[in-house]
């Protein structure tokens, strides 16, 4: 493999060295938790660099190693660590940057286990500060940096409204005054998103979604520069002990040899639907990034290079009952909470919100009875818009 090889064909073969596991077009799971040396001056050498040579599964296993250089390539970084999950990550990646009392700067609608990490967590743990900003221009940062920020934690497009930041025109702030910078870059994929080659210093992921695909793994990973990861690698990852099964790293390296493709028909899937929806008489409207009437479409063509599969829109319906007979008539459309899996899922916010508060206090934080969240699925575009539309009818 050189660099000059497109994506599509790194993929298929970077790092993967066949003639070292006779010559098996699928490289083997290294199914164990230990190395062993065959001498006290091997195992010696072994621990001057732990990052680098396989001693036990919890530092190095050569099946994750192989999936964590081939995601490193796939993003533009220079190294990578898969965890057990995207909050293992998250978390990891938010502990290596902060002190006790920093501030930390985020954006409204970031994932919400996240959220109550930074807010409620770290608050209370470590006396950090959050401010959160609706990170759409670039004076809101500009103006919330203070002496004591030390992080801005971006999720471009943001959860539940997928609202965008200017990657690079924060990263570069953020450069200029000493404070370092995470992206939460689950939606977009580095198929469509490189957030590394605008500036960024850590890139974060839930590969739950699409780096899987399948639906059939939880598991998360860190991207940055050699220095943060050998760090991380030694600190959060080994000592909070979040490692990543060999298994599954094997089961995101199967995933990774078709995600371009996937992504595309993500793309075309969801497209079709947003289109559809936004046309419906029934619906009062379609948060997609991909959408032209997306309020910023543009900043997402400067800084996306295609669009995935998760969307959300508000049913033009205030009546509870009606909204749940939407709900329960899909027959194509799953009832499930994650996402970026072959299938298409649905999920109404409200069945979490209405536990806490009454329908009456939602118009004040701006939410509604009658929001949806859809992730398309590569299910055929046409069926996924006639089960809508069935739906719709009734
Ligand atoms: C945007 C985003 N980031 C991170 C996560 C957390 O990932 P995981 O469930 O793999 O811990 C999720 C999960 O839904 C998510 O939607």
């Amino acid at each position: 493999m050189t660099p000059e090889h497109k994506l599509e064909t790194q993929l298929q073969h970077f790092g993967e060295n066949r003639q070292d596991y006779h010559g098996a077009v699928v490289p083997p799971i290294f199914q164990n938790s230990l190395f062993t040396f065959e001498s006290w001056e091997a195992i010696d050498a072994a621990f001057d660099d732990r990052t680098k040579n396989c001693i036990y599964t919890r530092g190095k296993n050569p099946s994750v190693s192989l999936v964590e250089e081939k995601i490193a390539n796939l993003a533009g970084g220079e190294s990578a660590k898969l965890f057990g999950s995207g909050m293992a990550a998250i978390s990891a990646a938010i502990l290596h940057f902060l002190q006790p009392g920093d501030h930390v700067i985020t954006v409204q609608n970031i994932y919400g286990p996240t959220n109550n990490l930074l807010n409620a967590y770290l608050r209370r743990k470590m006396n950090i500060e959050v401010t959160y900003i609706s990170g759409e221009h670039i004076d809101d940062f500009a103006g919330t940096i203070t002496e004591r920020t030390r992080l801005i934690y971006l999720e471009s497009p943001s959860s539940a409204v997928f609202r965008l930041q200017d990657i690079a025109a924060v990263a570069k702030l953020a450069k200029e005054k000493g404070v370092k910078t995470i992206i939460d870059n689950t939606w977009a994929t580095p198929i469509f998103q490189k957030p590394l080659g605008m500036g960024i210093d850590l890139e974060v992921h839930s590969c739950s979604k699409y780096f899987g695909g399948h639906s059939d793994i939880v598991a998360g990973v860190i991207i940055g520069c050699e220095q943060d990861i050998r760090e991380i690698a030694v600190n959060e990852f080994e000592l909070l002990g979040g490692k990543m099964a060999p298994f599954e790293a094997w089961l995101i390296l199967r995933s990774l040899r078709t995600m371009p493709i996937r992504m595309q028909k993500h793309q075309e899937n969801a497209l079709q639907v947003a289109d559809f929806l936004e046309e419906h008489p029934k619906i009062r409207s379609v948060n997609y990034p991909g959408l032209p009437s997306f309020p910023q479409f543009e900043l997402g063509r400067k800084q996306m290079s295609g669009y995935s599969g998760l969307l959300s829109f508000e049913l033009a319906m205030d009546d509870l009952s009606q909204i749940k007979n939407f709900f329960n008539s899909l027959k194509v459309f799953q009832i499930g909470v994650s996402w970026g899996g072959h299938e298409s899922l649905i999920y109404a916010p409200a069945i979490s919100y209405l536990k806490e508060l009454p329908p009456e206090q939602f118009k004040n934080l701006g939410i509604s009875l009658g929001d949806m969240r859809i992730s398309v699925g590569l299910e055929n575009g046409d069926d996924l818009v006639e089960d809508l539309a069935q739906a719709l009818e009734l």
